[in-house]
């Protein structure tokens, strides 16, 4: 799988870090960063949740990890993109359970909120997971489906 990688200011670190743990234990997965590289104290969240999102609408990317202070403010940007299926997860079973209940294909995590050590688990979790194509799983990721383009109809 193709990953990519985004971080505001409040994420940049903690992306380098996973970056380098998961480039050091894996070779299954390309690793694309996106950046940032936290250079710039004021650069917002929501322009990383566009370029990632973008990747995956373009099918440069399968799936994306966005990484910005709390983990909010990039999942709430990046949900806005036809897609994106993007939740914050800083729990093992909930990034395992939303690709394989969901077809989540953004883990969003908080770089102020978990250490490199349950972000690595985390992210292990999420890119590890399949969605199961259980039909009830179908039958709601349809209608999440049906809901985005309804709206999409509204603007
Ligand atoms: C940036 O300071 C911070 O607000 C941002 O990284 C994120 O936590 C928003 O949800």
């Amino acid at each position: 799988m193709r990953v990519a990688f985004a971080a505001d200011h409040g994420g940049a670190a903690l992306k380098t870090d996973l970056l380098r743990a998961l480039r050091a234990s894996q070779a299954t997965h390309e690793l694309i960063d996106l950046g940032g590289d936290g250079s710039d104290p004021a650069d917002d969240y929501p322009d990383f949740s566009q370029q990632l999102g973008r990747a995956i609408q373009d099918g440069d990317a399968d799936r994306g990890v966005l990484i910005c202070g709390s983990g909010v403010g990039a999942s709430i940007a990046a949900t806005k993109m036809r897609g994106v299926r993007a939740s914050v997860c800083h729990d093992t079973y909930s990034a395992r359970q939303g690709v394989e209940h969901d077809d989540m294909n953004v883990l969003c995590l908080g770089a102020r909120v978990i250490a490199i050590e349950l972000a690595l688990e985390c992210t292990r979790a999420f890119l590890g997971a399949r969605f199961s194509g259980e039909p009830r799983h179908v039958r709601r990721l349809d209608k999440v489906l049906a809901i985005e383009a309804e709206e999409a109809g509204r603007r």
